[in-house]
C-alpha cells in the first residue's frame, strides 16, 4: 500500500495522509480565543465529537447538517488540505486531533482558545482500533487480534502509546483552557456531558435544541445518518465492505477478544504507567 507510517519526532504519522512538515508547523499557529480543538487517542470518539459539535453550533437542526461530511464541517488539523486552510478560516475554528501534545499550538497555553480531550478506556480503544486496521486502507491489516495487541502495547500505530497521550494532555491541563471527557460517561449520560460541553464553550442553546443535539448525536442515528457515519469516505480510504465506522458503539467490547492473560499484563502495564494518574474509567 501507499500508506505507512512515518515517525516525526518520535510520533508515527501516516504517509500520504499527512505531511510531516506541515504538522510541525502547527506548534506555531495564531490562537484566536474562539478555536477549539478536540483531542482524541484514535477510536475514542472523535468523530462523536465532530457530530456533537457541528450540532452545538447550529443549535440542534440536523438539517442544517445533512450537506457536509461530519469530517468537513470539524476537519482534522493534521491532514494536509485542513492545515493549510487554518489561517485564513472563519471563526470559530473547531478542529479535531489525534496528535500529541508536543505538536499542539503553543499559544493554548496562554489560555488562548479551548481544548476537549475525549478519552476512552485503552482496552476498547484497542479492540475499536483493532477493526479500524481491518478496515482502514491506510492502515496495515493486522494478522491477527494477538498481533494487533502486541503492536498496540508497543505504541506502533498512528497515535502511539496510548498511556503516553492520555498523560502528555492531561498533565498540562491547568496550562490551558481544558475540558476532560470519557466516551464512557457519553454512553452512560449523553446529556450531561453535551451540558458540560456546552457551558465549557460558552454556548447558548434551549432545553429542544440542547434535545436535538443529544438525538441527532446517538449511536443509532448517526450510523443511519450518512453525513455522520462516514459511508461516503472514499473507498481508497475505508473499505465500506469489511466494516463500518460506527461500528459497536459499547463500553466492554474487550471482553469479547481478551485472553485472561492478555487482560492481566494489560492491567499491570496499565497500573504502573497511570500510578501517578488521577483518572480512572468504566471498563465493562
Ligand atoms: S477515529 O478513527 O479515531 O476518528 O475513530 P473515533 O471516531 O475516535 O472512534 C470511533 C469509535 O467511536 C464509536 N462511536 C460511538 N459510540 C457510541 N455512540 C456514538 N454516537 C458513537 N459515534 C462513534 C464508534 O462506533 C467506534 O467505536 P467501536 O467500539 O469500534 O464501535
Amino acid at each position: 500500500s501507499d500508506y505507512k507510517l512515518v515517525p516525526l519526532r518520535g510520533f508515527n504519522l501516516i504517509s500520504g495522509i499527512h505531511n510531516p512538515e506541515a504538522v510541525d508547523k502547527i506548534q506555531n499557529f495564531e490562537i484566536r480565543d474562539s478555536d477549539v480543538f478536540v483531542i482524541t487517542y484514535p477510536k475514542s470518539g472523535t468523530i462523536w465529537l465532530q457530530q456533537i459539535l457541528s450540532l452545538i453550533e447550529v443549535k440542534g437542526d440536523v438539517t442544517a447538517t445533512r450537506d457536509q461530511l461530519n469530517s468537513d464541517r470539524i476537519p482534522w488539523i493534521e491532514l494536509v488540505e485542513s492545515e493549510k486552510q487554518f489561517d485564513s478560516a472563519p471563526s470559530p475554528r473547531i478542529r479535531v486531533s489525534h496528535l500529541a501534545y508536543k505538536f499542539m499550538p503553543l499559544q493554548l497555553k496562554q489560555k488562548k482558545g479551548k481544548v476537549i480531550y475525549v478519552a476512552r478506556n485503552p482496552k476498547d480503544a484497542l479492540v475499536s482500533y483493532y477493526h479500524f486496521h481491518k478496515y482502514a486502507n491506510m492502515l496495515e491489516t493486522p494478522k491477527d487480534f494477538d498481533s494487533f495487541f502486541e503492536k498496540f502495547m508497543e505504541g506502533n500505530v498512528y497515535g502511539n502509546c496510548w498511556f503516553e497521550h492520555v498523560k502528555g494532555w492531561y498533565s498540562h491541563k491547568d496550562e490551558m483552557n481544558f475540558l476532560y471527557i470519557t466516551y464512557e460517561d457519553m454512553i452512560k449520560d449523553l446529556r450531561s456531558v453535551v451540558e458540560k460541553i456546552i457551558s465549557f464553550l460558552e454556548r447558548d442553546l434551549t432545553t429542544q435544541q440542547l434535545n436535538d443535539v443529544v438525538e441527532h448525536s446517538t449511536f443509532k442515528n448517526m450510523k443511519t445518518n450518512p453525513q455522520a457515519n462516514y459511508q461516503q469516505v472514499p473507498v481508497i480510504l475505508l473499505n465500506h465492505q469489511l466494516g463500518a465506522f460506527l461500528r459497536k458503539g459499547t463500553v466492554g467490547d474487550w471482553k469479547n477478544y481478551f485472553t485472561v492473560a492478555q487482560n492481566e499484563r494489560f492491567d499491570k502495564v496499565y497500573q504502573q504507567k497511570m500510578k501517578d494518574v488521577p483518572l480512572s474509567f468504566k471498563w465493562d
